[in-house]
This record gives structure tokens, sequence and C-alpha cells, in this order.
């Protein structure tokens, strides 16, 4: 087939996610390998966004792809209720990896599913309903997920299910809970507990929160911020629940990004990163308290490709690749890299606003005038930073241009060199969007 018919048939026959099937581009791909990928004509892009934040330890790793042949050969399929030697082994390596007291772990089939089953776990540990998430987030797609979303995918998905309580997080869009790190951890932790007692906490099951917010932002939490929501919850009972699907494993420097921050969790949801997103796999991790219960209670849940022995032998094998590469070192020595590049961006280009980023998890916010009003409006784009896209496009940077900001998120084997490369052309690019400064 050539590209014509390849982009012509996906589009008549297949649907596209979050657009109007009319007027998506899809870039028409042929093989990846490390930081690049290349189409079907042989154009190579750098992949700025390690397509959607996931493929963490680059494209094509050989050490994943012969895990999984090897898998193959060995044993492609066994129902979820069966003990298998790669579910025993990654079980371990996980509670390994995971601080206490997280230690046991449940498989799925990508983030969704993961949020939808710490949910789940939440209401059956603390005979609870309700839920609290923040407006800037996002938790999936799936019925559950997108009611937790705060973000306006949400919208054109409600009313769908009910008990789920949307507070600001410590960075809303527009309100500002104060201009110090510790004025805002203070005032929203109050704001916070204020809603929890409004709702009544013992309605309250969970928190879900993404512990560094990534598409609504690479908003890292102010200090103090977390420790005050663990104690919250841990005052209320209720039960602390951690999104990593896009910040966990390895992204901000560490296996979970709640390390950086001195607190754990009772329940860590991931995917993504997990396998790099070679193949399709969630998890959720639950503290032992919470395992202690269902080992005595039914954990009511199940999915017929629940920890999938081809799925988890592929998180296995890309688990060891990014610590025996160093992977998480390189993307923590990196953020320094990152941040200064960032901050040349903004000493020369008017329209950079802010750069923000911990790890190689970062965002440039671009502005129209000097009092910071976004180059787009909120939950829209504009035909500046719709002219910065094609830049990208022209000079083979592929990454996620949302609103007003775009995102820098590349795979960890990236070296400091592939990194002030794609810097470069992103410097050049920006010219376009200082065009449409207006002063
Ligand atoms: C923080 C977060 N949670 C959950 C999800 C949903 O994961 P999935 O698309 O694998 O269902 C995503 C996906 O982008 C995410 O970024």
């Amino acid at each position: 087939m050539n590209t014509d018919e390849i982009v012509q048939l996906c589009k008549q026959h297949t649907l596209y996610s979050w657009s109007a099937g009319g007027g998506v581009k899809p870039i028409p791909m042929a093989k990846a390998e490390g930081i690049y990928f290349w189409t079907t004509e042989g154009k190579r892009y750098i992949d700025f966004n390690s397509q959607l934040m996931s493929v963490n330890i680059g494209h094509g790793h050989p050490r994943v792809r012969d895990a999984i042949k090897a898998q193959a050969d060995e044993l492609m399929f066994a129902m979820p209720s069966a003990a298998t030697a790669v579910r025993a082994r990654l079980g371990k390596m996980l509670a390994d990896l995971t601080p206490d007291p997280i230690n046991t772990f449940f498989f799925t089939l990508g983030g969704a599913e993961a949020n939808d089953n710490a949910l789940r776990a939440a209401k059956l540990y603390t005979g609870r309903q309700k839920v609290l998430a923040r407006y800037r987030s996002y938790h999936g797609a799936s019925g559950a997920t997108i009611s937790l979303t705060g973000d306006p995918r949400r919208w054109p998905n409600e009313p769908g299910v009910g008990g789920v309580i949307h507070v600001l997080d410590p960075s809303p869009y527009e309100f500002s809970f104060g201009t110090t790190e510790e004025e805002i951890t203070a005032r929203s932790l109050s704001y916070l507990e204020e809603v929890i007692k409004s709702e009544g906490a013992h309605t309250i099951a969970a928190f879900f929160l993404e512990t560094v917010t990534g598409t609504n932002g690479i908003l890292v939490p102010p200090k103090g911020y977390l420790k005050g929501v663990r104690a919250l919850c841990d005052k209320y009972g209720i039960v602390m629940i951690c999104d990593e699907v896009m910040a966990g494993f390895g992204r901000t420097g560490s296996v979970y990004a709640f390390e950086h921050f001195g607190v754990v969790p009772d329940i860590v949801t991931a995917a993504k990163g997990l396998t790099s997103s070679y193949l399709p796999l969630g998890m959720m991790g639950i503290s032992d308290a919470i395992a202690e219960h269902f080992q005595k209670n039914v954990f009511w849940g199940g999915l017929t490709y629940n920890a999938h022995p081809m799925l988890l032998a592929c998180a296995e094998a890309n688990i060891r690749v990014m610590l025996d590469e160093g992977m998480i070192e390189n993307a923590a020595a990196l953020e320094k890299v990152q941040r200064s590049e960032m901050d040349r961006l903004k000493a020369k280009h008017p329209s950079v606003k802010e750069g923000r980023c911990i790890g190689l998890f970062g965002i440039i916010e671009l502005q129209k005038n000097a009092q910071g009003e976004p180059l787009a409006p909120f939950n829209s784009s504009s035909p500046a930073m719709d002219q910065l896209k094609v830049a990208f496009d022209e000079r083979g940077l592929f990454t996620f241009v949302r609103w007003n900001a775009f995102m820098c998120n590349p795979p960890l084997c990236i070296t400091e060199e592939q990194l002030r490369e794609a810097y470069a052309i992103i410097d050049d690019c920006l010219d376009v969007a200082d065009r449409h400064f207006e002063g």
C-alpha cells in the first residue's frame, strides 16, 4: 500500500480518538527507534512527546522485543485465575521497586482500567461511595474515569457516574490561592478540608490525584501540598490514590513521582511507561492494609486479560532496561539541561511565558502579551498555535501542541546532545509564535 492508501483507509474504516474524523491528519508511521520515528515516506521525526508521554525507554528496544518473543514461545495466554512464572516474577519485582507499604498489584490493560479498579478497591475497602478529584486532571476515558477527569474532555460525557466531587488543585487556571508556595499550600489545603467536611468525610472513599499533573499543565505540587493531602486523608479515613499513569516509571527522574514529595499513597496506578507502551498494560498497587482487606473480602473486579503473560513479560523487560541502562538517572540528570534550555528560550522569545519541568516531564506555555494572556484561549486553539504546530512538523519535531502550550517529554534514553538539538529546533520555530506577540 502506498502512503495515501494507508491514510485514506485508516480514516475511512477506523475512528480516531478525541477527533471528528474528517479533520484528522494522521502521520503515516512506518518504523521507530530510540528517540526517532519515520514516516512511510522516510521523513524522520524526533519524538519529543514519547508518543503519548509513554514510550519511556525509547522506541524498539531489542531486549523488550526479545522478551516478548520469548514469552510468546513459552506461554501466550493464561486465564487470570492461573499462576504463571512471569506473574510471580513481575509481582515480586514491583513489590521490591515500590515503596512500602505498597506490595500487591492488580494488572489491567491500561490507565483508565487501572483507575477504574482503584476506585472500585477504595469503595469496597471503605464502604463509602463518593470520590474527590481535581479540575486540572485527566484520569481516562472509561465510563467512570472520564467522570473523575476534571478537564473539558469530561463535558460531552456528562452526566457520567455520580458521586464525583471536583476540587480546585493548587494551580487553578485563573484563580490564585496565594503568591508563595507556603501560602498556596496552606490555603488550598484549608479549602480541601472545608470541602471534605461539607461533603461529609464519612461519605468519601478516595481522593484521586495525578502526583504531577500531566496533560493539564505539568504541574509540580507546591511544597508541602502532598504531605498535607496525605495528612487529611489519614485524618478522615480517605484512600489517597496517586494516578501515575503519566508521571510514573521514570518520567520525573524517579520510579514514582510521589517519591519526590515524601509521601506514599494508599493506592498508586500506572500504565504507559510500565511497558513503554510496547504492549498495553496498566496496574494498581495497593497498600498492605488494603491488600489484607481483600484477603478476607472479595475483590469484585476482573478482566479477561488481567495479568496477561505477554504484557507482563513486556513490563518486566521494560523495567529491567530502564534500570540497567540508567534511564531514570538520565531523566533526573537532564532536568537541569531542560531547565536551562527553557530559561534560555524565555529570555530570548517574548512569546514564551513559562517553562516547567521535573525530570523529562516538561511543558512550555506561550503568551500573546506582556500581561501573560495565553496565546490561545482555554480549551481552544489559535492561528499562532496552529502555525507553531506546522513549524514543528516541517522541522521534524513531533510533540503535542495543546491550547497555549506544547509538551517537552522525550524518551528517557535521550542524550544531552539530542536534547539540545531538539531545543535548537524549538528555538527556531518559536520565531513563528513571536510574530503573534502583541507587546
Ligand atoms: C494521568 C493519566 N491517567 C489515566 C490515563 C488513561 O490511561 P489510558 O489511556 O491508558 O486508559 C492517562 C492517559 O493519558 C493519564 O495521562
